[in-house]
Formats: C-alpha cells, structure tokens, sequence
C-alpha cells in the first residue's frame, strides 16, 4: 500500500483492541490513538467537577474547556488532562460504569470525532474504538471489527485483574461486559456497528500475535 494509510478499529469492549493496535502501531511505526481513553478521561473531568453526565450541553461545555492529550510511550500510554497525568484514574469501577452514559450525547460525539480526525489527519494513525470505521475514519483503507465472545472477553479481563492482585469476579464481569455491549449498540448516535467494509476477526480463539499479524498483513498485502 503506497503513501500514508489510517487504520480504524472498532469493536465491544474487551476485544483486545488497544493491546492488538498498540502492537501494530509498534510494528509499523504508526500513531496510536486509544479514543476510549478521551471519553474517559472527560467522564473523569465530570466526575471530579461535578458535571451530570446525563447533561449533554454542560459535559459539552466542560469538554470544550479542557486539553486532552494521549502519550505513547514504550509499552504503555499516558493520559494527560490540562496537562495533569491522569492515567490510573480513567480504568476505575466508578468511571467504568458512567463513561458510556458521557459517550452517548451528540455534542460530546461531535466534539470528540473533530479532535480525532485532527489526530489522524498526517495520515499513518491507528484509532481504535466503536465508530472509528464509520464515523471518524471512514475513508481509513483497513478497518477491522473485533469481536470475541462474552465469556472469553470476561475470562481475560478476570486473568488481567487477578495477576495484577485486584478483586475480581467473574460472573460480575460478564454481567458488566454484557451491559457495556447493550449500552454501545442501542444507544441512539454513533452505535458501536461493524462498518461495511470492515473484516470482521473473532478473537476468541485467536492468541494476540495471531490477531497482530492478520491486520499487519492486511496493510501490507497491497504493496507487494
Ligand atoms: O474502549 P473503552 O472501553 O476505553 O471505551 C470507553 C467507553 O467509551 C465505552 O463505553 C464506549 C465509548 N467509546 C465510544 O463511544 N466511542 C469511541 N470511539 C470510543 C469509546
């Protein structure tokens, strides 16, 4: 594939879709954009600030107030809000549970797909997120969906938690999950839906270098 390519990836939560782009970023000397992480880190900016996030103009109005920046750094990222590292903040049960009622006003979409389309706009970016392929991207030349089951997206967030010596239950997980999916595709703008010209890739028995090289291979299948 010739010049500058973006690459979008979407799908439910617990796909593996920010350890798989970070990968292929890695690999192709890409950016990589998590855009879950900005819904997050203005559902923390509420939180902290006292913001219903069942307001869309008044989260719209904090969002238009406050510098978002992502940092890649080796294996890990950043997050930085008006400058101040916030990055353990935005994975916490509390921002968890609220993040998908802030993703879902159209002001805060609109907002958010503008500064994300600026993020991409020198080409060579992979995004990931639920409308990366439809919305913000949708001229990307490779878009992926993610998927894996329920179960197998539990499991990994369970393992996940348990080797970093956190509390955590399964049964809640896949409950927490199975919401989260119903939240991201009823919600009324920007549903999380495959794109249509998106190749779908069930994860769930795929291992992550599996995954890696099925999208590395997709971006360059076109220049040989
Ligand atoms: O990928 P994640 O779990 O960090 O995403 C957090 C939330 O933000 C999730 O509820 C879906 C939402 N989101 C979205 O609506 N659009 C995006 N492009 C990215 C995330």
């Amino acid at each position: 594939m010739l010049g500058k390519i973006n690459i979008a990836i979407d799908g439910p939560a617990g796909a593996g879709k920010s350890t798989v782009a970070r990968m292929v970023a890695e690999h192709l000397s890409f950016l990589y954009i998590d855009t879950g992480a900005m819904y997050r880190t203005l559902t923390y900016s509420a939180l902290k600030n006292n913001v219903d996030v069942n307001n869309g103009s008044d989260l719209e109005k904090l969002l238009n107030n406050i510098k978002i920046e992502i940092i890649n750094e080796g294996t890990g990222q950043k997050v930085l809000l008006n400058n101040e590292d916030i990055t353990p903040n935005i994975r916490t049960g509390e921002v968890n549970k609220l993040v998908p009622h802030v993703a879902s006003h159209e002001a805060v979409r609109v907002e958010m797909v503008k500064r994300q389309k600026t993020l991409a706009s020198s080409g060579n970016a992979i995004l990931d997120g639920r409308d990366i392929g439809t919305h913000v991207l949708p001229n990307a030349q490779v878009k992926i969906f993610l998927t894996a089951s329920v179960d197998e997206r539990a499991n990994r967030r369970h393992e996940e938690q348990v080797k970093k010596g956190m509390h955590s239950n399964l049964e809640e997980l896949k409950m927490e999950i199975a919401k989260r999916d119903e939240l991201d595709t009823t919600r009324e703008i920007a549903p999380l839906c495959k794109a249509k010209d998106a190749i779908e890739l069930d994860t769930t028995f795929l291992t992550i270098e599996e995954v890696v090289w099925t999208i590395i291979n997709l971006v360059k299948k076109p220049i040989s």
